[in-house]
């Protein structure tokens, strides 16, 4: 009985212990990932486009964060209409990592902070 919970208790240690470490690893991909975001969004050369996105999204025309939340799981699709019919682009993969790093960019607090 003693074992038991002795074991039991180990196991939620190291279970406490992976998620302590897991966390801040996680967050730190994601602010990795949103400043990759940031970076395609504002340059021509990641995304391969002709009008880079902040061309048209800046000061008042702005992404609107309200709208881009509406979207839902939407906004990979919607991306990829202004990526190719007003960045000029060629559409990208809902999987790629481009693709995640705009997602990631666009419903992070760095929207608008820069442009
Ligand atoms: C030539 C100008 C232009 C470029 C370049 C452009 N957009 Fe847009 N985008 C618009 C316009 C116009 C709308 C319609 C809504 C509006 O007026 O803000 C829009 C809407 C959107 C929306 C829908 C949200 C909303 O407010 O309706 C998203 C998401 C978006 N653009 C992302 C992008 C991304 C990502 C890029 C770069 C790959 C990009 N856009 C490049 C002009 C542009």
């Amino acid at each position: 009985m003693r074992r038991a919970f002795s074991v039991l208790l180990g196991l939620s240690a190291v279970l406490v212990l992976c998620f302590s470490i897991s966390a801040p690893l996680m967050a730190a991909d994601d602010g990795l990932l949103v400043a990759r975001g940031e970076e395609l969004f504002q340059s021509k050369e990641g995304l391969n486009v002709k009008i880079a996105c902040i061309l048209c999204h800046k000061g008042a025309k702005a992404l609107d964060p309200a709208k881009i939340n509406a979207l839902g799981d939407d906004l990979p699709n919607v991306i990829n209409k202004y990526l190719v019919e007003k960045a000029k682009g060629t559409a990208i993969a809902a999987d790629s990592e481009e693709m995640r790093a705009l997602v990631a960019y666009l419903r992070s607090d760095r929207l608008g902070s820069s442009s």
